[in-house]
């Protein structure tokens, strides 16, 4: 077998062909899909989090450091898995992103100040809702949020 399918749930998401054992994460990037990759691909944050709609079976198995970050990631169902952590096996798997919009820092965040969010902005450790969607980001709710910039520094911490 030259190449695997994998699909994309997303409406005008045509499927991406990629070679056997490779990683999920490779897949979106492929379809050009923004994924940060804040944790450097070591499975230990929210940003490459997808959910699988169809065929898990053509996937490899949850890592236990995989099962680990799931376990506390806002958002996470049955179905989730880390892109970065699960390698394409077998042909047509399907997968659906989370909604919502990583921020990689607090800075990020602030630039946001005085427009309206389209989706959720989500944390990228923990993929907390940070901010709902359709709301104009004030400078009040992002200041309760400065703390945020000592997690982010701790899972890049790890990286080094
Ligand atoms: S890039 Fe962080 S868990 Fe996949």
């Amino acid at each position: 077998m030259t190449s695997l399918k994998v699909q994309f749930a997303a409406d005008g998401h045509s499927a991406v062909e990629v070679k056997p054992e490779t990683h999920l994460i490779d897949a979106l990037l492929q379809r050009h899909l923004e994924v940060k990759q804040l944790c450097g691909r070591r499975g230990l944050c929210a940003t490459c989090h997808v959910y699988v709609t169809k065929k898990p079976e053509s996937l490899t198995e949850t890592t236990p450091r995989e099962a680990m970050t799931l376990s506390v990631l806002t958002g996470a169902r049955a179905n989730s898995r880390l892109s970065c952590q699960a390698k394409v096996i077998g042909d047509d798997v399907e997968i659906a992103l989370p909604e919502g919009l990583y921020i990689d820092s607090f800075e990020s965040l602030e630039k946001l100040i005085g427009q309206r969010t389209q989706v959720p902005i989500l944390h990228p450790v923990t993929g907390d809702v940070l901010v709902a969607a359709n709301k104009i980001i004030i400078r009040s709710s992002v200041e309760k949020l400065e703390h945020l910039n000592f997690d982010i520094a701790k899972v890049q911490l790890k990286n080094a």
